[in-house]
């Protein structure tokens, strides 16, 4: 990277530019605000006003290894997403799935206050993720995270494979996920349960009474019919992936969504995916950083703590990030607030570079 200007540079410190300009000048650098620094008078300038920059690459930073051991892991609730063609019922889905649990009578059932909601079968936890966007997954996947375990693709049975069904299943192997598939409104006059299984034989996705790789569970979100086999099967289907995490350390996972609430400020809900999360805890967001104030469940709840596949919501960030950011819990505020600075400086850097490409073109469009 070509480095930031003068002026960005000192923005991102909180300072006025003509201290930076002076502390350059004291380096033999005549520069002025609108120029660019090297990243080395960017890591020197930063250290000699007692901050800690460091320009560093996106594939350096995500590249950090965990180092748990086997003893470490302990076993974790699976985390599901249901994904299919538009129409075909996913959300109704959802509300049946919830209902059953509230009916099951089981602490806590599901709600869906935020993007993610957690139901209680027998004692057992599944996590689901709500209507992902699209993007905030293709960016998770693009820094080789695994956010979801399961996929639930949902396709009517009047209605057969859809554009947006195919594109579930090439997500779902894209990051080699498990589909259990719910074939939905069975109820209807016009259903064909068994076309459904055929069509998707031709896009991999087999069942396993004919010798493949997926189960099928016949539903009817509508009236209720089959959900309780369908969350036994995403149980049977999570319990052969052996889920764990080590939920002794300090949290990360990523942003599932986030936004300005107008009473509580920058809220991002994120999903932990090791560790544990806690009230007080210095996290960075993305480009945004901060003390966790209050974490909120699915629930609405004021929550003590979150553990792996845990969906939560975080108050207390500095700004809003952005759906697939990562986050992580540093020991030290100020080891927070350098990589939020590290990312923010990236994010300009690369701006910038757009910015100054165009201008080429520009350029060369008027010659
Ligand atoms: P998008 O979010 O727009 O992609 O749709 P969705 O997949 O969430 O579908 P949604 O749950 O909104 O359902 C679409 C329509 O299908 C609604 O009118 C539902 O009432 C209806 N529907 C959903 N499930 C069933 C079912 O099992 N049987 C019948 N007969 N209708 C259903
Ligand atoms: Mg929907």
């Amino acid at each position: 990277p070509q480095g930031a200007t003068v002026g960005e540079f000192a923005e991102l410190l909180g300072v006025n530019s003509s201290e930076i300009i002076k502390k350059l000048f004291m380096l033999g650098q005549v520069l002025t605000v609108t120029q660019t620094m090297t990243d080395e008078l960017i890591e020197l300038i930063a250290d000699d006003m007692g901050r800690k920059v460091r320009v560093v690459s996106p594939e350096e930073e995500y590249a950090v290894v965990y180092n748990d051991t086997e003893a470490d892991l302990k076993p974790r609730p699976p985390v599901v997403t249901v994904m299919g063609h538009v129409d075909h019922g996913k959300t109704s889905l959802l509300d049946a799935i919830r209902h059953t649990g509230v009916a099951a009578g089981e602490a806590g059932g599901i709600t869906q206050h935020i993007g993610a909601s957690v139901v209680n079968i027998n004692g057992r936890q599944i996590t689901f993720i709500d209507t992902p966007g699209h993007e905030a997954f293709t960016a998770m996947r693009a820094r080789g995270a695994q956010v979801t375990d399961v996929i639930v693709l949902v396709v009517a049975a009047d209605d057969g494979v859809m554009p947006q069904t195919i594109e579930a299943i090439n997500h779902a192997k894209a990051a080699k996920v498990p589909i259990v598939v719910a074939v939905n409104k069975i109820d209807k006059p016009g259903a064909q349960p068994d076309r459904v299984r055929q069509e998707l034989v031709e896009y991999g996705v087999i069942p396993e009474e004919w010798g493949g790789q997926n189960m099928f569970v016949n539903v009817s979100a509508k009236q209720k019919l089959g959900i309780d086999d369908l969350l036994e099967t995403i149980i049977l289907q999570a319990d052969v992936l052996e889920l764990k995490a080590n939920p002794d350390a300090l949290a990360s996972g990523f942003v599932i969504e986030a936004n300005l609430d107008k009473g509580r400020g920058p809220v991002a809900t994120v999903l932990v995916q090791r560790g544990t999360l806690k009230p007080g805890d210095a996290v960075v967001a993305g480009t945004s950083h901060g003390r966790v104030r209050a974490l909120v469940n699915p629930r609405g709840e004021h929550a003590k703590e979150a553990r792996p596949s845990d969906p939560v919501e975080i108050l207390g960030l500095s700004s809003v990030p952005t759906a697939g950011d990562e986050f992580r819990v540093f020991e030290d505020e100020r080891d927070a607030r350098k990589l939020a600075e590290e990312r923010a400086l990236r994010a300009r850097l690369a701006a910038q570079e757009a910015k100054s490409h165009m201008s080429l073109d520009d350029l060369f469009n008027r010659i």
